[in-house]
């Protein structure tokens, strides 16, 4: 049946039911006009599909739990994270669930945040890129996704009542970057919006974000859901554009929206544009598509693929990985023989089978393995001793640690970046009995660590997924070669953190006082050398950058240009290099980050092998947001090009200058500073004009300042507003009548609204 014919069939009651789920996972179905009832389950790393029949909403299937976010965008991988989207989608098509929630591109504002694991980077761009390729694979199996949670959800501390106060350039630079290019680009069936507030307003009845932005500014077609039990006041919240409320409402804010309707608070026309969409999207959803089938082994070695090209090697000093069959080598640590491999909450996957290190090198000679502690803070001295002695006996000691579930999880934030105490006791110690020390990480953040100068290796698997234990014995022996680079930054420690002060607020406040200066962009800009930069990670090979060619060094409005380079694996083991290219602007109005990533590639190259790399770009590499014209501004001027392997490795640069049409909006007042008015020709020659009727040095003025004073004076005036020429002038016939006909002048000449 149409739509339309639907929606007007439909009585008031039955619109009202259909903006809410039936239960955790289903929505509505109206038998009486054919409207099936569709399933969604939660992502966004395996399919968390509730057991039919399963009195427990959190009763799962048994699935493939692939790598969760924050080790996905460390591959830098647009191909492979397609591959997982349609990895996602066939599972989906199996068990017949319609959307798949997922994946959340929110910025890590701080290390500290419970649910990084789950999110991509501090960096919108990356985090982008990976989420449009998520979403393009899963939807190319006709299965939906939602991209979560919008927005400004970046701590877990009161996360259902805090709200995020942030500044427009900020919040559209930073916050909103990611989703915008998302919802543009991959064209996500669903959006879930945010627990929190923003700026004050709860984002489920937040009409500026839901409406204005995301469906009028960025052209969102699709259905907004709501976090589960995001919803607060309901007719609100179908105004502001939030069509389904989930879980189901207990028929409680059904009756609220008839309510409002029949007062006239809400009109029916607003709940109809809800309707509309569920409708669509239950239409979309509940297609007939032919049967696929779910392959999970297959999957469970996409798994371990995908894990090998996220973990990001940290440290390999004197080549002491990859490890050699048959040296002696003592695996110690709980995780070697239970891998922390996923987070705690929503996206928690009931692995159908998980792959161990231990379990993975059992083929393997000469490895042996010790506990050394359990999972938690407290040492227990009989695991330790064992761990010892085995390290003794070693050529090569590699030590499985990370934070175990208690410390991060869905729900909480960290309260500090340190690992257990037991752990960092027992590599401490084992570093006196054997120098030849690995360290391999599970974690879903970074973490502070006081044993970095102890150890020779270091590789960061984050979480790496169900087959986490198979891609960590190929990497170790090298059958993988490591080539994830940081999609964030490791501070020194956690006062480092450009949102320190301000994390996670106060009571139901945060300030994101530090502004754009998230990541990679507060940390350049202070100077602050960091434990780890972002784009950072190693390989057992090595690659050459040269020979980098910008198509044109004058760029004007509407055209693209582009730059290449040739990369070459100069090492003797194949391998895979993510090229990185960022933006750096020279001359800007405001202030800006030092640079900003606008392209990258990752590429394969066999030993000795080298190819030719192009980035294309546009003016969009150039743009921040402008507050004075409420969006992306790309300004005239100087702007590098700068072509790194990691944020702070740069290996090639050039430069090319923007001749953009548009101009901010110059409008001058009284207060306006002399020197920005001198700035613009016309306002030069106003001032000219001016400054032969005054003089500025009646007040002991240039001759007060000794030899550099005319300079010095015109600096200092530079600053002035206008308006205290008249103070300092001390001239009869400049009244502040003149001045502001003068200014009214200049404002007229200047086309000035
Ligand atoms: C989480 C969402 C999740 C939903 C359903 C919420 O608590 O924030 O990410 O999709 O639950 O499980």
């Amino acid at each position: 049946m149409n739509i339309e014919t639907i929606l007007k069939e439909l009585t008031l009651e039955e619109k009202a039911a259909l903006c809410s789920g039936a239960d955790f996972w289903h929505t509505k179905p109206v038998e009486r006009l054919d409207i099936p009832q569709i399933m969604v389950s939660d992502g966004p790393h395996g399919l968390r599909k509730n057991r039919e029949g399963a009195q427990n909403p959190n009763e799962a299937i048994e699935a493939v739990c692939f790598p969760s976010a924050s080790a996905l965008a460390c591959s830098f991988d647009r191909g492979l994270l397609k591959e997982l989207g349609k990895a996602l989608g066939e599972e989906c098509r199996a068990e017949n669930v319609s959307v798949i929630l997922g994946p959340g591109c929110n910025i890590k504002r701080s290390p500290l945040c419970g649910r990084n694991f789950e999110y991509f980077s501090e960096d919108p761009y990356l985090a982008s890129q990976m989420a449009e390729e998520h979403i393009t694979g899963v939807q190319s199996m006709g299965v939906g996704t939602s991209l979560k949670h919008f927005a400004a959800n970046n701590q877990e501390s009161r996360r259902m009542s805090v709200s995020a106060n942030i500044d427009e350039r900020t919040l559209h630079e930073i916050y909103l970057a990611a989703f915008e290019s998302v919802v543009k680009n991959a064209k996500p069936w669903t959006v879930m919006c945010s627990y929190n507030k923003i700026n004050g307003e709860y984002s489920s009845q937040n009409k500026l974000l839901l409406t204005d932005i995301l469906r009028e500014d960025w052209g969102f077609g699709g259905l907004v859901m709501s976090d589960w039990g995001a919803v607060d006041d309901r007719a609100k919240a179908i105004r502001a554009g939030l069509d389904l409320e989930m879980p189901a409402s207990m028929g409680k804010n059904d009756a609220a929206i008839v309510k409002a309707v029949e007062s006239g608070e809400l009109s029916e026309e607003e709940l109809d544009n809800c309707v509309r969409r569920v409708l669509e999207l239950v239409q979309r959803g509940s297609e007939e598509k032919p049967q696929v089938v779910w392959d999970k082994d297959r999957h469970h070695k996409l798994a371990a693929k995908i894990a090998e090209n996220c973990a990001v090697l940290l440290k390999n000093d004197g080549d002491i990985l990859p490890l050699k069959e048959g040296e002696k080598v003592a695996f110690v640590g709980a995780f070697a023989e239970k891998p922390r491999y996923q987070g705690g909450g929503s996206s928690h996957i009931n692995s159908y089978k998980t792959v161990s290190a231990v379990q993975a090198a059992s083929d393997i000679a000469g490895v042996t393995y010790a506990r050394g502690f359990n999972m938690g803070n407290e040492a227990d001295e009989a695991l330790e001793n064992e761990a010892l002695e085995a390290a003794k006996n070693a050529d090569k000691v590699v030590v499985f640690a990370g934070l175990p579930d208690t410390f991060e999880s869905e729900g909480y934030d960290r309260k500090h970046m340190r690992m257990p105490e037991c752990q960092l006791r027992l590599i401490e110690k084992l570093s006196e009995v054997n120098e030849n020390i690995v360290v391999l990480l599970h974690n879903g953040s970074p973490v502070e660590m006081p044993f970095i100068g102890k150890i020779k290796g270091l590789i960061e698997m984050y979480l790496g997924g169900q087959a986490v234990g198979e891609a960590e014995i190929a990497l170790l022996y090298g059958r993988a070669n490591p080539s994830g680079k940081l999609a964030e930054t490791f501070p020194q420690k956690l006062a480092d953190n450009p949102s320190y002060l301000n994390f996670p607020g106060e009571g139901d406040d945060v300030n994101y006082a530090e502004g754009v200066f998230v990541g990679y962009r507060y940390y350049d800009k202070k100077q602050i050398k960091p434990l780890f930069p972002f784009g950072y990670g190693m390989s057992y090979t090595q690659f050459e950058y040269s020979d980098l060619r910008i198509s044109a060094h004058e760029v004007s409005e509407g055209k693209s240009f582009t730059a290449e380079l040739t990369v070459k694996n100069i090492g003797s083991r194949d391998g895979a290099e993510t090229v990185q290219l960022y933006i750096a602007p020279t001359e800007a109005s405001v202030i800006r980050p030092e640079k900003e990533l606008k392209g990258f590639e990752k590429v394969f190259l066999k030993a000795g092998e080298s190819k030719r790399i192009a980035f294309r770009l546009d003016q969009s590499a150039f743009a921040y947001w402008s507050v004075k014209l409420h969006k992306w501004f790309a300004e005239s001027g100087r702007y590098e090009v700068l072509i790194g392997a990691s944020s702070a490795d740069i290996r090639l640069s050039d430069a090319v200058r923007f001749n953009g049409r548009e101009k901010l909006p110059v409008k001058f007042t009284l207060d306006s500073a002399c020197g920005d008015i001198t700035a613009v020709p016309e306002g030069l020659a106003m001032f000219a004009k001016l400054m032969k009727s005054v003089d500025i040095g009646t007040n002991g003025g240039a001759d007060a300042l000794g030899e550099s004073g005319e300079e010095m004076a015109l600096a200092m005036a530079g600053d002035l507003p206008l308006h205290a020429i008249l103070s300092f002038c001390g001239i009869a016939d400049i009244t502040r009548e003149k001045l502001q006909m003068m200014v009214d002048e200049l404002n007229e000449q200047l086309g000035a609204e």
